[in-house]
């Protein structure tokens, strides 16, 4: 029994999951400090049942909960999901609207829980495309969070990365023309902060369900030294023991930001 389950006392369903993820090999004193998702799979998913897409986006809300509450659990302080990308708003306007339905029901719904576990709900992304009452349901579910200081969840939505740097050059430009920053001031640190996720530490682990090895213009500046897991499983089959497999795989991980390991150092 590690140090982590024996020193403070913790509510039982706490305590269960850290169990479950000590008993599979996940050693709790390692964990990420910030993981970050691509949700992929959703689609296929309701496909292989015969059924509309989605059914797919549906059955990942379940996906969604477990993982927000074994995050929670496992006391990570930071989870970004990749929800609604600035692409998808290519997809026919039925799926859009009923993935912009979901999204306020998972708002109204989780609150709640949000709340009594001192979570602080964050989006990014270019958040004023978004359909006027899904901006307003996220507006008071972030305000009403925002005292949350256990755990931040971030919700990527008409989020893409390449815009976001876009974004990032503009209001450093902006600055440098009003001579608030000159030139050579300009270094990685200053240029994100000005990314959305300013403030918020840079993914250790961003997981990719359903198998696809690519990044998707998911957090591109902000996953340079990200440890990469990808899974065959589709995302509403993603679950906690999972999750669990993606966490030891992290912590099996050599990270070494560029530079190498003391027992490789001449
Ligand atoms: C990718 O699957 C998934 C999405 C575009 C949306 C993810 C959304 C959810 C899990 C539900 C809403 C989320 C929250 C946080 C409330 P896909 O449709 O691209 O799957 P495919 O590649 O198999 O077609």
């Amino acid at each position: 029994m590690t140090s982590v389950l024996t020193v403070e006392s913790r509510p039982a369903h706490q305590v269960e999951t850290l169990r479950r993820a000590e008993a599979s090999g996940v050693d709790l004193r390692r964990l990420p400090r910030h993981v970050a998702i691509i949700m992929d799979g959703n689609g296929r998913w309701a496909k292989s049942m015969h059924r509309p897409r989605i059914e797919g986006h549906r059955a990942g809300i379940k996906s969604v909960r477990e993982i927000v509450r074994v995050c929670r659990r496992l006391e990570i302080p930071n989870l970004t999901l990749y929800a609604f990308s600035s692409e998808n708003w290519k997809r026919p306007g039925a799926e859009v609207n009923a993935l912009m339905i979901l999204l306020c029901n998972f708002l109204r719904r989780e609150i709640r829980e949000m709340l009594d576990n001192e979570i602080r709900l964050n989006a990014i992304g270019r958040l004023n495309e978004l359909p006027g009452p899904v901006q307003r349901s996220l507006d008071s579910a972030m305000r009403e969070t925002a005292g949350g200081g256990k755990m931040q969840l971030t919700l990527a939505l008409s989020y893409g990365g390449r815009l976001e740097i876009i974004d990032a050059v503009k209001k450093i430009a902006r600055r440098v023309e009003e001579g608030a920053l000159s030139v050579d001031d300009i270094t990685p640190e200053t240029f994100a902060a000005e990314l959305d996720t300013g403030g918020t530490p840079d993914p250790d682990l961003l997981i990719r369900t359903s198998g696809e090895m690519r990044v998707s213009n998911f957090l591109l500046w902000q996953i340079a030294y990200s440890e990469i897991w990808i899974t065959p499983t589709l995302w509403p089959d993603f679950r906690s023991e999972e999750f669990f497999a993606a966490l030891r795989d992290f912590q099996g991980r050599q990270r070494r930001f560029g530079g190498v390991d003391i027992d490789g150092a001449l």
